[in-house]
């Protein structure tokens, strides 16, 4: 059944080659959806080389996995593995007619990088964002086609998650839409359509408890009493538990959108301030030592 709002599936292009702009944790892990769902070639390009490379051996390593797990044999092993590249060249994305954006919550950045890369796209090539609460609309604003940009917003983990939020701005057209849906429905998520909204419709509900529940902790009460306390209610993961799965500066970033969008009605979190630099610095720690981040984060908080 076509989802509500969806266009006609006949509508859809055919993806032939995936382009995939960020190499970090969220993007190396739906370059691995889209390489073993869709079964096409698959380039992921990022800042620097050092960083491909990272998202390249993330993608290797999970490919690994699941031969281990004896999800696939060692023939589709080695297929999904040979059609994965990595670049920091553009230019290889010529030929991509499905390229997909997850690098930093910041939107002259997401502009820039599609910018660049409709420089060498073909003019039907769709350009879809993963931003978390950006406005669709704004980010494909200074295109020459905004017509094929649409919001195609995944969930951590990627490939537990069933979950995809497909955003259409008010230029974004029904071909675009069509393949967005048809894209879904190969990777195997249940896709809803929603308005170009701030947090559209999943984020809007986390970031309220995200919030509160950082507004106990700066009111006072530590974070461990706030998780065992939400506990009972039943979520699968308490709510610093779940920061610490989609990074603190996301969900910082997250929380500043939807603050600055309604300032009634969100609350910007001192310590998850603290918390999201930190994870900056951790991030950017050269030496390949894992940290327990939410360790880290607990001895950070001052109240
Ligand atoms: N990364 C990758 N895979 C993971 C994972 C992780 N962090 N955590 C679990 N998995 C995989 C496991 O490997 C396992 O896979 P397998 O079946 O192939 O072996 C599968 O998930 C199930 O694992 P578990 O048995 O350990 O499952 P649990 O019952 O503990 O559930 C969970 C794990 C699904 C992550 C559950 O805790 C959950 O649903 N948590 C909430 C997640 C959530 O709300 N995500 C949305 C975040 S918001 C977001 O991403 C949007 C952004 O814009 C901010």
């Amino acid at each position: 059944k076509r989802p509500a709002g969806a266009p006609d599936k006949s509508l859809a292009r055919k993806v032939t080659k995936v382009g995939i702009i960020g190499a970090g944790l969220m993007a190396s892990q739906f370059a691995l959806l889209f390489v073993r769902r869709l079964q096409v070639p698959v380039v992921i390009t990022d800042l620097d080389q050092a960083r491909v490379d990272k998202g390249l051996a993330y993608i290797t390593d999970e490919i690994g996995k699941l031969e281990q797990k004896g999800r696939i044999d060692g023939d589709e092993a080695n297929r999904l593995r040979a059609l994965v590249s990595g670049t920091t060249d553009k230019a290889d994305f010529a030929d991509c007619d499905w390229v997909i954006e997850a690098v930093f919550e910041d939107l002259a950045v997401k502009q820039q990088v599609f910018a660049d890369v409709e420089q060498y796209v073909s003019e039907t090539a769709v350009l879809a964002t993963n931003t978390s609460s950006l406005s669709v609309e704004q980010i494909g604003a200074n295109l020459a086609h905004p017509e094929r940009v649409v919001g195609f917003h995944f969930f951590n983990p990627v490939a537990v998650m069933p979950l995809l939020e497909i955003v259409k701005a008010p230029a974004t057209d029904d071909e675009t839409l069509a393949t967005a849906f048809a894209v879904a429905a190969k990777l195997r998520k249940s896709a809803v359509l929603t308005a170009d909204a701030p947090g559209f419709v999943v984020n809007r509900l986390l970031a309220k408890v995200m919030g509160e529940a950082a507004r106990a902790v700066d009111e006072g009460t530590p974070v461990p009493v706030v998780e065992k306390a939400l506990a009972p209610i039943g979520l699968p993961m308490g709510p610093f538990e779940l920061i610490d799965l989609v990074g603190w500066a996301v969900a910082a970033h997250v929380q500043d959108t939807m603050m600055r969008e309604f300032p009634d009605r969100f609350y910007a979190s001192e310590n998850m301030h603290v918390l999201s630099k930190l994870g900056e610095v951790v991030e950017k720690d050269k030496n390949g030592k894992v940290v327990d981040l939410t360790k880290e984060a607990k001895k950070a908080i001052t109240v």
